[in-house]
């Protein structure tokens, strides 16, 4: 990879220069790369001719060979903001900060493998997620199970692989959790998880809801008292004697997550001095939730800055000498990665509507979150045409940016739209039958499948009649 970025502290303060409105072509004179904004992945820059390179690798070339839709993630940029995260827990001084990647960011087999490598741990919210991460390669202990309904087959897996923590989130589980770890019928004969009898408890912490909201899109934000996810602040010291008699489960401590997509760092400071109330204990869990800058505008806090923050609440709040997890998802992932489209259709009535190849199939958060974009055509960036980019499914909703300005786009264009690397690929569908896209890993000028693009015999496959 360049190593104009490989030491990254640099890189990881975000790149405010804003694009110049045409790329720099300077005929005759040697001609300056440019770097763009920090919406991009790490390194990403327009070449001498004007074309997008991820990870050193052209983008057209990229769609020209892979097709598209695709999404593209610069594997070295997730590797840079892994270490970030490590070195940031190192600058604050604490002893004992583990980064517990949430893998419903991006769950792909490789992604995973790459977090593993670099000594994350790693979050699962289902049975499918534990798999995948077990794929992966993270080994049990650095695995720790979600979810405000897990089944009782996913709490035996969790048990039977012996998971580093499972995160309990309601009375109902800690009846199920005492059924599987004692003598219960529930698990069931040669199936019981008789834990206790082996004497190892399993460890888990107890989720909070610390009614702290932060600025965020409602149906991203967890940590208000009307909440699905945790006990209540009141229901916690019951849910903590109810755990403490059960001989099979361990009490380690207590979980919170405010919610995502959080510009601000004070609502992670408000949940750790809420969740100061509860006692003392040998560890704090305080969720996932910095957020990303979708467009050049947003300035999110750095990686250093949130886990100093964390760091200074936990210590200031919860103890010096507690271990502390934090689990972030998005801001690992989401600036890694792009997709690129190909531009179908260009019709103008009211609007200039582009019509490309994909739509809320791959990217969905637009949809469902008001998620705002940006979007270039590879070639030509800095374009001032006011254009609509429409996906190609059958319902009007299906807008992935509602306001892009695009450099005269024609059919047969690649279009590309920056920070999809979180919440894309795990959120993708098949609506009206459209194959899900593949994910191309780009470094150092190499580009490889990770993911393949699903087929249309896919979308047979589990046909049974
Ligand atoms: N920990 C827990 C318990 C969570 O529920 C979540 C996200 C995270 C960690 C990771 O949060 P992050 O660092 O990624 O903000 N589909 C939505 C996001 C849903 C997030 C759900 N929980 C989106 O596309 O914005």
């Amino acid at each position: 990879m360049p190593g104009d970025w490989a030491g990254c502290a640099r890189v990881l303060t975000p790149l405010t220069r804003r694009l110049p409105k045409f790329p720099a072509i300077i005929t005759g004179m040697a001609i300056a790369e440019t770097s763009l904004s920090h919406v991009y992945p790490l390194g990403a820059r327009l070449n001498a001719h004007g074309v997008l390179e991820l990870g050193g690798c052209d983008a057209l070339q990229l769609a020209r060979e892979f097709g598209t839709p695709a999404y593209i993630v610069v594997e070295d940029d997730l590797r840079e903001r892994a270490r970030a995260y490590i070195a940031a827990g190192r600058a604050a001084g604490h002893e004992d900060l583990a980064v517990v990647y949430a893998s419903k960011a991006s769950a792909c087999t490789a992604l995973l493998r790459l977090f593993a490598q670099e000594g994350l741990w790693c979050d699962v919210a289902s049975g499918g997620e534990l798999h995948l991460a077990l794929a992966g390669g993270f080994p049990p202990e650095r695995l720790l199970m979600h979810g405000n309904a897990k089944s009782l087959d996913e709490l035996r897996a969790a048990l039977r692989h012996r998971l580093g923590l499972i995160v309990i989130d309601n009375f109902d589980e800690i009846e199920r959790l005492a059924l599987l770890v004692g003598e219960g019928e529930l698990a069931g004969g040669s199936d019981r998880v008789a834990r206790a009898a082996g004497g190892i408890a399993q460890p888990v912490l107890i989720r909070a809801t610390p009614d702290v909201r932060g600025d965020t899109h409602e149906k991203i934000s967890t940590g208000q008292a009307n909440s699905k996810f945790g006990f209540g602040m009141e229901e916690v010291p019951e849910a903590i004697r109810r755990v403490r008699a059960i001989a099979g489960l361990e009490l380690q401590g207590i979980h919170a997550h405010v919610g995502s997509q959080l510009l601000e760092l004070e609502p992670f400071r408000r949940a750790a001095q809420q969740l100061s109330q509860l006692g003392v204990f040998p560890t704090w869990d305080l969720g996932g939730g910095l957020g990303v800058a979708y467009t050049a505008s947003q300035h999110p806090p750095s990686i250093e800055d949130y886990v100093g923050a964390v760091v200074g609440a936990a210590r200031e709040y919860l103890g010096e000498h507690s271990r502390l997890l934090i689990e972030p998802g998005r801001s690992l992932t989401a600036n890694a990665g792009v997709t690129l489209y190909t531009v179908e259709s260009v019709k103008r009535n009211v609007s200039t509507w582009v019509g490309v190849d994909g739509g809320m199939s791959d990217n969905l958060r637009p949809m469902l979150y008001d998620a705002s974009y940006e979007a270039e055509v590879v070639d030509r960036f800095g374009g001032d045409t006011p254009c609509v980019l429409a996906g190609k499914h059958c319902e009007s909703g299906d807008v992935i940016v509602r306001e892009a300005l695009l450099d005269n786009p024609r059919p047969g264009d690649v279009i590309v739209t920056p920070v999809t690397g979180a919440y894309g690929h795990a959120m993708a569908n098949n609506y009206n039958g459209v194959p899900r896209p593949p994910i191309i890993f780009c470094s150092g000028g190499d580009a490889r499948v990770v993911v393949r693009r699903e087929s249309f015999d896919d979308l047979n496959l589990r046909d049974v009649a």
